[in-house]
């Protein structure tokens, strides 16, 4: 356990050093002023993690984009109760309302999504959180940790407007081999970083927090829940489960910003530290990608063990190693699996894939183009 004064001086990261010559009183100064002030933070000085700056101190901004995240989150608020879900709840008493395929994807889906959002909860609050040194990217995190809490709120309402078995649903986790194979995947990234006595700092602990970060937002945030939202958001544009739909839509756009923060907080990181970059660790990450893309497709053939709303399991298949493609590239990587095409075009308007934009891709845009900033 840590003391209570341990814990204070952990929450006050360590304050810049002094300006050179002003480590001892002047001369002239009073007995009773002889404390040095430290010299002022710049922005400069900041660092996404092991930085020395003053992490109360939220300006001079360094990281604007994290900022702007903050803000454009906030600007997307919502609440559950605010979705109306009558017809949800008509739909699933009428016996003939929907076909067994449709209910089990309803099912299976609350089943990972009423457990994941809480994990993601815990992996900022109590592992991810503690690491970040940038008080811009601690701002957004504090954002997203609530955004979790409104997901997972999400999830049980729509569990409780149904009048689903709470425990079978709270369970599956535990009970439905594709779910928990998915969170037995993601667990030990999440723990590694949640350990007290895990610092940063020397390049195997970077290279930890590193892969953590890859692997909650390029694979839990933006690969995990594609087949899941795909499935219900499939369900909405046949006019059933629209409620549900419309609340799926919230978090997908709320999980968008998640993973473009996550990746544009990976590159910082790899910018500011590319030691970590290695040939090795970039091995290592490829074959998580391999790992993750195998666990999501198994996943969407427990779901769907027939077609089912125009589509079928294989189809992830192919969406999935699209997907794939698009988060290894965003952080640097080369396609795993090159000339993918999607085969959900609907989804990509829906989700706007294409219209996602971080801060990297976003320079590399004004770079080719000229300084001509295009969104397109
Ligand atoms: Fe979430
Ligand atoms: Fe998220």
């Amino acid at each position: 356990m840590l003391s209570w004064d341990d814990q204070a001086k952990s929450a006050l990261q360590p304050a810049m050093p002094p300006m050179p010559g002003t480590g001892a009183a002047p001369a002239s100064a009073s007995a009773s002023s002889a404390a040095p002030s430290p010299r002022r933070m710049t922005a400069a000085d900041k660092r996404v993690i092991n930085g020395q700056t003053d992490v109360n101190q939220l300006v001079p901004f360094k990281y604007k984009w994290a900022w702007e995240k903050y803000l454009a989150t906030c600007a997307n608020h919502w609440m559950p109760q605010e979705v109306n879900m009558n017809r949800d709840i008509a739909l699933w008493k009428d016996p003939n309302g929907l076909t067994e395929d449709e209910r089990r994807i309803v099912k299976r889906n609350l089943g990972f999504f009423v457990t994941a959002d809480s994990l993601a909860a815990n992996n900022i609050t109590l592992g991810t959180y503690r690491h970040i040194t940038a008080p811009e990217c601690r701002q957004f995190l504090l954002r997203q940790a609530f955004e979790e809490a409104i997901h997972t709120h999400a999830y049980q309402y729509i569990v409780e407007s149904l009048g689903l078995d709470e425990s079978e649903i709270f369970n599956a986790y535990n009970e439905v081999k594709s779910i928990r194979d998915k969170d037995e995947f993601l667990i030990p990234f999440i723990s590694a970083i949640m350990d007290p006595n895990f610092k940063t700092g020397t390049l195997e602990t970077d290279q930890t927090l590193l892969k953590s970060l890859i692997v909650f937002a390029c694979l839990m945030e933006g690969l995990f829940f594609y087949v899941g939202f795909t499935q219900i958001l499939a369900l909405g544009r046949q006019n059933k489960m629209t409620g549900a739909a419309e609340q799926y839509q919230y978090i997908l756009r709320d999980e968008s910003m998640h993973c473009n923060f996550g990746i544009d907080l990976i590159n910082t990181v790899k910018l500011e530290n590319p030691q970590l970059w290695t040939a090795e660790f970039k091995a290592e990450i490829k074959a998580l990608f391999l790992q993750a893309v195998e666990l999501e497709y198994r996943y969407a053939e427990d779901t769907m063990p027939r077609g089912v709303l125009g589509m079928n399991a294989s189809m992830f298949k192919g969406y999935l190693r699209y997907i794939a493609n698009r988060r290894a590239t965003q952080i640097g990587l080369e396609p795993l699996f090159p000339n993918e095409e999607n085969p959900f075009p609907w989804m990509s308007e829906m989700i706007d894939l294409k219209k996602e934009r971080n801060f990297f891709e976003t320079r590399v845009i004004e770079y080719q183009s000229g300084g001509a900033l295009s969104w397109d």
